[in-house]
């Protein structure tokens, strides 16, 4: 597939992003630090996308074009939570498709050809599946592997960091308003076993969703990635506030061995 993405219309899309996020303004300032978060997380996803994709050789017009999937890639957020005031897609509706109806509803996308549109618009309501569907365009799952790898690396970034704050104050939004009990559920446990993605149906407090963090190293798809989450030591961090009990010993032997020694 062809790509064409000038350096103006990159420009032209970031000032768009920045003029639709000054549009999300509130006196409160609990709402206006989870409007904040999301904005910053955007901005961090662009600059891990490039990195990455630097790294597997893509040319100027691919990075332009990752960038722009990872600019537009969570752009729900911001009605979502104006909305329903939760990042909880069970308890609100789907962030992907929230954004992408914003995205053909403002026509920001109706000057690239087909091909590309239908590439960012696909590659956005990806992006939070549990898995990528088989039956797609090579290019196009290309970029949305790029984009999960992305968004996932700034996601343990935004949870390590707040895991670790030294302001003990909890944010319901971060920790989708779950509850702080101890031990973790078993089917949890099962799913990291079995090298999977903890099903967020498993989840059921605050560990439970910890462990799923931890299950997203199944769902890496670039070397590039890999190595950074090694050289961040999210794993380790998030492992730090966890229970210390054999089973978790067991998940990270586990990881150790399929993930950590393994050639993507
Ligand atoms: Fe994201």
């Amino acid at each position: 597939m062809k790509i064409s993405i000038t350096r103006e219309k990159l420009a032209g899309l970031k000032d768009w992003f920045t003029d639709y996020v000054h549009t999300f303004k509130y006196n409160d300032p609990e709402i206006q630090q989870n409007i904040d978060l999301k904005k910053e997380h955007t901005m961090r996803v662009c600059k891990e996308i490039l990195n990455i994709g630097k790294q597997l050789g893509l040319n100027d017009d691919e990075l332009r074009l990752a960038e722009i999937i990872a600019l537009l890639h969570d752009v729900g957020r911001f009605e979502q939570y104006a909305r329903y005031r939760t990042f909880m897609d069970r308890k609100s509706e789907n962030h992907a498709e929230l954004g992408i109806k914003i995205i053909k509803k403002s026509g920001i996308l109706n000057q690239f050809d087909d091909a590309v549109k239908d590439l960012i618009v696909r590659s956005i309501q990806y992006h939070n599946r549990p898995s990528l569907p088989t039956d797609e365009s090579e290019s196009c799952l290309f970029f949305s592997k790029l984009l999960r790898d992305a968004d996932k690396l700034d996601i343990w970034k935004v949870v390590t960091d707040y895991y670790l704050r030294e302001e003990r104050k909890r944010n319901g939004a971060i920790e989708l308003d779950l509850p702080d009990t101890s031990g973790f559920s078993d089917a949890v446990y099962q799913d990291l076993i079995n090298k999977t993605i903890v099903d967020i149906k498993h989840v059921k407090n605050l560990n439970d969703f910890k462990l799923l963090q931890i299950s997203w190293i199944f769902d890496i798809n670039f070397k590039p990635t890999l190595n950074c989450v090694k050289k961040r030591r999210y794993l380790e961090k998030i492992r730090d506030v966890l229970p210390k009990s054999k089973e978790i010993n067991e998940i990270f032997d586990v990881i150790h061995v399929s993930c950590f020694s393994r050639n993507i």
